[in-house]
């Protein structure tokens, strides 16, 4: 009975077929006749173009807006873990999470806004990409308010962090 069951149900999945081949036969057993449409070369996601070029340097201009987003988005995104001064002594890594490296380190200090930009894109070792949610021009923010926290030399801020 079990094989043939099986059987029943190979030959129905034998008649099944993607949708997408070249059609040049018509099958009287299918409903809906769907055209083969190939995708035309050189086809971007919507919003993709865009997306790249509210990414391409140098970003949008440093205002002190800028730099208030920025520093209200860092609060939400990255202070868990990086700190409010950005020292590395978030609440997640009093919990337990690795910590982060001080922005206040010599390597840290000479990234420049993009390659900041670049982090929160595509993440760096164990930190996530943050792409999904954190918008272009927020990132941007992010990391002119991160420079200037280094050019401040990570003096301790005025305000608890904000959640997301
Ligand atoms: C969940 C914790 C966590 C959050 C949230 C987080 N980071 Fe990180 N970040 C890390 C860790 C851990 C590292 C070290 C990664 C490694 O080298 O493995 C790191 C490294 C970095 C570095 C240094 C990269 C390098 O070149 O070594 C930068 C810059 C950075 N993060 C920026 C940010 C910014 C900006 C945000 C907010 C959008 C953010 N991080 C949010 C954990 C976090």
């Amino acid at each position: 009975m079990r094989l043939a069951v099986a059987c029943i149900g190979l030959v129905l999945l034998a008649a099944c077929d993607t949708g997408t081949e070249q059609r040049d036969a018509v099958s009287s057993t299918r409903a809906v006749q769907r055209p083969y449409v190939p995708v035309p070369p050189g086809t971007i996601a919507r919003g993709t173009a865009a997306q790249q070029a509210a990414l391409a340097p140098p970003g949008p201009e440093v205002t002190p807006d800028l730099l208030a987003r920025g520093e209200e988005r860092f609060r939400a995104f990255c202070s868990p873990c990086h700190g409010l001064s950005g020292r590395g002594d978030g609440t997640v890594v009093s919990r337990g999470f690795p910590p982060p490296p001080s922005y206040h380190e010599e390597r840290l200090r000479t990234l420049s806004p993009e390659q900041i930009v670049g982090v929160i894109t595509h993440g760096r070792g164990r930190m996530f990409p943050y792409a999904d949610r954190v918008p272009p021009e927020d990132r941007w923010a992010i990391a002119h308010h991160v420079k200037r926290l280094q050019a401040e030399g990570g003096v301790p801020p005025r305000q608890e962090a904000v959640s997301p």
